[in-house]
């Protein structure tokens, strides 16, 4: 029998247990490299995890060349065939790896367009998408031209954060350079663009050998912006099968995919359909499952989990064929929201709709299911205002990269 394939996964924060799992399964050997910080929290599955290995983080970040020697240590005894990232923020430590050890995989210059703000807009346009208008944060007489050409407002955003992290809108050109001259050194990795306001859809997807197998489109509730500025709940549910919004949103998303390159993996992309005109622009991609608990809700409506079917891709590797799973057409609604309690009750919700229960401090969530779309609409508002009077708590948004 040939040797089991031997995956290294870089995980600089916890994430992707049945991803580790599913490697397992399927036989392989799995390494990990995580966080340090984590060691004595993480609750790793360590019944599928082969060899488990520290890199000293600043904060999660770990220094690229320890990385590399640390890996190429590991090298010395094992064969590598796969290096995977687990998390959005380790995409570019895993190119980096595969570039120099010369492993298959993503290489940096796509890693780019699914990391990247700047990139992937560039390339989006490129390929004739639409986007909002945008201008990276280099050369001031540009910024300076956008500022009068665009009309606010305008968000400034980091090119390589997530979660809404660091965006602020802007609505005058003074304020605008205030907060450009702010960041100092830290301009580069930043953008503007234009605010659209509107819906923010997602499409999550599976991708082999640059085929789409899956892909399910989604909304968030209230914008996640505003959610994380005003500390509202969090909510995203699956679109009607067969609406216009639903094939709209798969048709840009097999475009964006097709576009940015993606040859084998998964996919959370973004879009905004702006209410002004009803028009589709592309706001973000990436090549990794959707963090907020998506993955529990594309696995509640469609019994797909994204993170096993991954980890098939990967392994498949462009060697075998792989099939997505057969999927249920479900509906699925999330509810996230801060709570005052430490362990909030939840047992009041007791409509059998309900599948999952978030099981996290100050935290309350819950996914509804049903096959009927309105009736998760329903209950989605029904529990929002439930939720808002039991549970709700806001807390400032986090760090402002001004300050
Ligand atoms: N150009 C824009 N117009 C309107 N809203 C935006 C725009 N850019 C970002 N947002 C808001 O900010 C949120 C986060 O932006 P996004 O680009 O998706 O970054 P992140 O990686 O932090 O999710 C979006 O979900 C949306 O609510
Ligand atoms: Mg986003």
């Amino acid at each position: 029998m040939a040797t089991p394939p031997a995956i290294l996964c870089i995980a600089s924060y916890e994430k992707g247990h049945d991803f580790l799992r599913q490697c397992k399964e399927s036989g392989a050997r799995v390494f990990l490299l995580t966080s340090l910080s984590l060691q004595h929290k993480a609750a790793w599955p360590v019944e599928a995890i082969d060899n488990i290995f520290y890199m000293p983080d600043d904060n999660h970040v770990w220094n690229r060349d320890h990385t590399l020697y640390a890996v190429a240590h590991l090298c010395r005894d094992n064969v590598i065939d796969l290096i995977v990232p687990l998390d959005d923020f380790d995409l570019e430590m895993a190119a980096f790896l595969r570039a120099h050890l010369r492993i298959g995989g993503m290489g940096e210059s796509t890693t780019r367009h699914f990391r990247d703000k700047l990139a992937m807009r560039i390339q989006a346009e490129e390929v004739g998408l639409s986007i909002p208008d945008f201008v990276p944060i280099l050369n001031h007489q540009r910024v300076n031209e956008f500022l009068h050409r665009v009309p606010p407002p305008w968000v400034l955003k980091p090119r390589l954060l997530a979660g809404a992290i660091g965006i602020q809108k802007v609505h005058t050109r003074e304020r605008a350079w205030e907060l450009i001259h702010a960041l100092g050194d830290q301009q580069s990795f930043h953008l503007l663009e234009r605010f659209v306001a509107g819906d923010i859809c997602h499409v999550d997807s599976i991708v082999y050998e640059n085929e789409l197998m899956f892909a399910v489109a989604s909304e968030y509730g209230r914008p996640p912006l505003d959610v994380s500025h005003s500390g509202d709940i969090f909510t995203a549910s699956l679109c009607l099968r067969g609406s216009e919004r639903e094939k709209l949103l798969l048709a840009k998303n097999s475009r964006v995919l097709a576009g940015l390159g993606l040859l084998r993996g998964v996919s959370h992309t973004e879009f905004i359909i702006a209410h002004e005109d009803g028009k589709v622009y592309f706001l973000e991609t990436s090549a990794r499952v959707g963090g907020a608990h998506i993955a529990d809700l594309i696995e509640a409506a469609t019994g797909v989990n994204m993170w096993r079917e991954w980890a098939k891709v990967e392994l498949a590797g462009g060697k075998t064929a792989y099939q997505a799973p057969p999927a249920r057409n479900d509906y699925a609604g999330l509810l996230v929201s801060l709570a005052k309690q430490q362990w909030p009750d939840l047992s009041a919700y007791d409509d059998p709709e309900i599948v999952w229960r978030m099981q996290r401090e100050h935290h309350a969530g819950l996914i509804v299911r049903s096959p009927v779309h309105a009736r998760v609409v329903e209950l989605m508002q029904r529990y929002k205002d439930r939720f808002r009077q039991d549970f709700w708590a806001v807390l400032p948004p986090q760090s402002k990269p001004t300050h």
